[in-house]
């Protein structure tokens, strides 16, 4: 029986071997690039996502933004009246000084006996205005209208403060703070 002799056709399992792996390494290569850019952005966005509450919390809130400076209207607050207004949280006294008390504290400026020596003059605006943080300089209660000194008297441990803010008796040993303020026309003024 003669033999056939089959015409194999050669195979190179060498470069069949190199181009499979060239092709699997493209594309592992791919996958690969694919899989790390996908990663770096799923990152990313979970970076940003979770930085997101604290840098939210790192913007002031909008009613905050807003109650940064107010605009008070004063052409409602008589003579020798007064108001109290809420800025940043924070009390604010607004008082329409009469002639006679504008008088009286200016009269003050050189009592030797102020605990915290300022002139009137330094502390208001417009002389008829006194715009004073109702905030003790104590401890930082709300002080009412009373005292000896035509002005407010704490609560809490009993600090008086004269018409120009000024500390008069008790344990606080600083004025009422004034805070930025501006006359925007003779009845409106900005504060903040
Ligand atoms: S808090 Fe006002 S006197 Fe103490």
């Amino acid at each position: 029986m003669s033999e056939t002799k089959l015409n194999t056709p050669k195979i190179n399992v060498e470069t069949y071997n190199d181009e499979a792996d060239k092709n699997r390494s493209l594309e592992d290569h791919t996958k690969r690039d694919f899989l790390v850019k996908a990663t770096a952005a799923a990152s990313a966005v979970g970076a940003v996502a979770a930085a997101y509450p604290f840098i939210s919390t790192l913007q002031p809130a909008s009613n905050v933004k807003a109650l940064a400076s107010i605009e008070v209207d004063l052409s409602d607050i008589e003579e020798g009246d007064g108001k109290v207004i809420l800025w940043r949280g924070k009390p604010v006294f607004i008082r329409h000084r009469t002639a006679e008390e504008i008088a009286k504290v200016k009269q003050d400026d050189t009592n030797t006996e102020l605990k915290d020596p300022q002139k009137d003059s330094d502390r208001v605006k417009n002389e008829k205005w006194l715009i004073v943080l109702a905030v003790c300089t104590h401890l930082g209660c709300v002080p009412n209208n009373g005292g000896n000194f035509d002005g407010w008297l704490c609560p809490c441990h009993g600090s008086q403060f004269d018409l120009s803010g000024r500390v008069r008796k008790g344990p606080a040993s600083a004025n009422l703070e004034v805070p930025p303020y501006e006359f925007i026309s003779d009845t409106l003024i900005k504060i903040g």
